[in-house]
């Protein structure tokens, strides 16, 4: 594995095929960490397992329109390039790649319904349909067609994806697979706060009140283990046990809670010996996504 070298920031497709033909010809390994900035530890996990396994890591940095739909929160994004790049330069990072949405989406405006609406986009597989997509319509479409881009771009031999995520990093590796490409994506472990609490940017959308209440989200997941773990495989009883556990808490409107397998994200059946359990739900205007793998004997 090559030093850390200086950070460089690129916002041109040219300038970062320059980048990418040059370690191409020195025959280097490069790890894509894809973000839309904002960075906290979870990130920086992401980034430290890529700086492990590659010579050259890429990080980008691009909040992307076309998987915001009308009325998230795509405008309020938190955008924090400079904080963002200083990290990344600390940890060894070689490149960041920040286009503007002009280089990405060149013939669209830049609001997400407008994008949606006139560009090409990459079609995610059928998985999209469900959990996160039955509530965000539209939302995968968007993490497919630039995580696709990206990946043209960028050509990593390797893409870093977190377990927050499960659905989105499901689907991508699908993805990878339907359209051939060789690129190794890898899941990383979710990042916690000491209280339990996913790492997310939409973390600091929370009041003081709201973050108090938030781990609960994955304590109920934690609950939920150990009842499949102490051999319960009523999955109707334990999702409705889970429900009101997180309404008396606080939360309002729960997305899903579901039991699927952890592979395939199939609805999981009675005999099976390894689960995901995956949950959104909201805490006044700021939606939380968490999930935890677990195995008859034990969490994974
Ligand atoms: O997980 C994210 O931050 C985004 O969905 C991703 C993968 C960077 C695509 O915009």
């Amino acid at each position: 594995m090559s030093n850390p070298s200086c950070l460089t920031i690129v916002r041109t497709l040219e300038d970062m095929q320059q980048h990418r033909s040059q370690w191409t010809s020195q025959g280097q390994r490069v790890a894509l960490v894809p973000t839309m900035g904002n960075l906290h530890e979870g990130h920086f996990s992401l980034v430290k397992l890529a700086r492990e396994r590659a010579d050259r890591v890429v990080v980008s940095i691009f909040v992307n329109p076309l998987q915001f739909a009308q009325g998230e929160d795509f405008e309020h994004y938190p955008r924090t390039l400079e904080q963002d790049t200083l990290a990344l330069t600390l940890l060894g990072v070689d490149l960041v790649f920040a286009p503007d949405a002009s280089v990405i989406y060149p013939d669209s405006l830049s609001m997400a319904n407008e994008v949606a609406q006139t560009t090409t986009i990459v079609a995610p597989p059928s998985l999209a349909g469900i959990l996160c997509g039955a509530n965000r319509p539209g939302h995968f479409t968007g993490v497919t067609t630039i995580v696709g881009k990206l990946f043209h771009l960028v050509e990593p031999d390797m893409a870093i994806f977190g377990q927050k995520d499960y659905q989105q990093v499901a689907i991508i590796r699908q993805m990878v697979k339907d359209l051939n490409w060789s690129i190794e994506v890898i899941t990383a472990p979710t990042t916690r706060a000491p209280d339990g609490l996913a790492l997310s940017s939409r973390n600091q959308y929370l009041t003081n009140k709201q973050r108090f209440v938030a781990p609960r989200i994955y304590q109920t997941l934690l609950s939920m283990a150990d009842r499949l773990m102490d051999g319960e495989r009523n999955f109707v009883k334990l999702v409705k046990q889970a429900t009101e556990a997180l309404k008396s808490s606080g939360f309002g409107q729960i997305d899903y809670i579901d039991i699927r397998h952890p592979d395939t994200l199939r609805p999981s059946l009675a005999t099976d010996q390894r689960w995901v359990l995956l949950m959104a739900a909201r805490l006044g205007n700021t939606r939380l996504i968490d999930n935890l793998v677990v195995e008859a004997d034990g969490l994974s």
